[in-house]
């Protein structure tokens, strides 16, 4: 595989993304990413031994270019993402990015375009800073082939679900949600549920789900287990298929249902899973084929700098993460902050580097002369002189001598004319 030659998918564009922002964090992760709580807590002796890991892992191109293959497709299906698309009967092919982002129209679809077409992905927010329910709707929320808040705030700028009856439980907040989305949407396919603090790539979600049928049982993020009960933590956001929230809908399809449903408040990711094992759903292993995590309930510098993994989070990990951190297909992070927001989406979605032989951007500008006639043109344009073909050099220095005794007023001639132009 030609490490130039810039993919068209998606996938690898997140993942170089992911893979240049590793990098560029390296560099700015103290101005750019400020600690949040987690980090404060960072003892620095984790942070030296975990950096010339990291730096190894930064520098070199190993792994970067090998696509991700999740532990989930190995448990409930036989293909991967490639063999999927292939009894589609589609065909990958190769495109330079910049003549897909310059050049002349292209005929052929990106991936990324069908994939959204293809793999509907619904997004539930939950939300309590309008500030970042606006940031959500404004950068990743477009991403999502449809896209839901849910909460207790209201405002002009986002519309957001207020379910008017009065909430005992965050479960019975999210009960409610998965009853609204059932009854207003009807092209469902795959949902994640996420706090209005996280960042979604639902390009990558799209790859990950893509060869898993959605009429069946599907419940992923990052799993730990508590009181026996292993579940998919709420700080990381978590995916259910179709066939899971038929079931859900099966057990609590009206309020009163939802409203016995649990008890307590932040206990809804719990709950939740609850109430799928009594159905006979649990958790799938969504790490890649290196055993690193997709779900993140931390920011990435916190994941990359500095967790204390002493929580219940790291400790009771089902799946636990091994090696470096974060999959090169990540598809949630923790970001707290909408500025926040707003940088990972011009890194993600804008940002990119022309730094290889390419078409459109590093070459040189189109120009109608050559070179060795640029001289030719110059006679002929200042002193109308056309028989140049034997002209000594000399005889070239005279002719413009005479005109002009220094450079410089060449330059302020044509400096003048420039002006004049400009004020037309
Ligand atoms: C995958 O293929 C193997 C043999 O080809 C078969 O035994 C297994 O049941 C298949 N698993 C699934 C989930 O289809
Ligand atoms: C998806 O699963 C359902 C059963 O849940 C099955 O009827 C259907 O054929 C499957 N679709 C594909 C594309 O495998
Ligand atoms: C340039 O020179 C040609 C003859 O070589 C003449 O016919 C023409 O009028 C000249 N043009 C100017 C602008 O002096
Ligand atoms: C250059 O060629 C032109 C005709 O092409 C001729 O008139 C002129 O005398 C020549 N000059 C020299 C220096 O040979």
């Amino acid at each position: 595989m030609n490490f130039y030659c810039f993919k068209s998918r998606s996938v690898f564009l997140i993942g170089f993304g992911i893979g240049f922002l590793l990098a560029l964090f390296l560099l700015v992760a103290q101005h750019v990413f400020n600690c949040t709580s987690a980090c404060q807590r960072t003892s620095l002796n984790h942070f030296s031994a975990s950096r010339s890991a990291l730096l190894k892992w930064f520098t070199s191109d190993t792994r970067t270019d090998k696509k991700p293959i999740f532990q989930i497709w190995k448990e409930f299906t036989n293909l991967t993402y490639d063999v999927w698309l292939k009894n589609k009967k589609l065909r990958l092919s190769d495109f330079d990015i910049d003549a897909y982002l310059y050049g002349p129209e292209i005929k052929k679809e990106s991936e990324a375009n069908w994939l959204k077409s293809h793999v509907h992905i619904t997004c539930a927010v939950f939300v309590k800073k309008i500030k970042l329910a606006k940031a959500i709707q404004d950068t990743w929320g477009k991403h999502c082939n449809k896209i839901y808040f849910f909460g207790q705030e209201k405002s002009p700028k986002v519309s957001i679900v207020n379910f008017e009856i009065k909430l005992v439980s965050s479960w019975q907040l999210l009960c409610e949600a998965f009853n609204y989305i059932w009854r207003d949407n009807k092209d469902l396919e795959w949902l994640i549920f996420v706090k209005d603090d996280t960042l979604v790539i639902p390009e990558n979600l799209r790859y990950m789900v893509g060869p898993l049928n959605h009429t069946r049982n599907y419940y992923l993020g990052h799993t730990v287990i508590l009181w026996g009960q292993p579940y998919n933590v709420a700080d990381a956001g978590y995916v259910i298929s179709m066939g899971t929230l038929k079931k859900l809908i099966n057990k609590f399809d009206n309020s009163e249902k939802c409203r016995t449903g649990g008890k307590y408040w932040k206990q809804e990711d719990y709950y939740l899973a609850k109430h799928l094992a009594t159905m006979e759903i649990y958790p799938s292993d969504t790490r890649d084929q290196y055993f690193r995590g997709t779900f993140h309930g931390y920011p990435l510098q916190s994941l990359l700098w500095g967790v204390v993994k002493t929580g219940v989070y790291w400790t009771r990990a089902v799946y636990p993460i091994k090696n470096e951190c974060c999959s090169f297909a990540s598809v949630t992070f923790n970001v707290g902050e909408p500025d926040r927001m707003y940088t990972w989406n011009y890194l993600l979605y804008y940002f990119h580097v022309l730094k290889r032989k390419a078409m459109f951007g590093s070459i040189k500008a189109a120009t109608s002369e050559f070179d060795q006639d640029v001289w030719k043109t110059a006679l002929k344009e200042e002193f109308n002189i056309t028989y140049s073909n034997n002209i000594s050099s000399d005889a070239y220095y005279q002719i413009w001598h005479s005109k002009y005794s220094e450079p410089g007023q060449f330059i302020r001639k044509n400096d003048h004319i420039k002006d004049t132009d400009f004020s037309d």
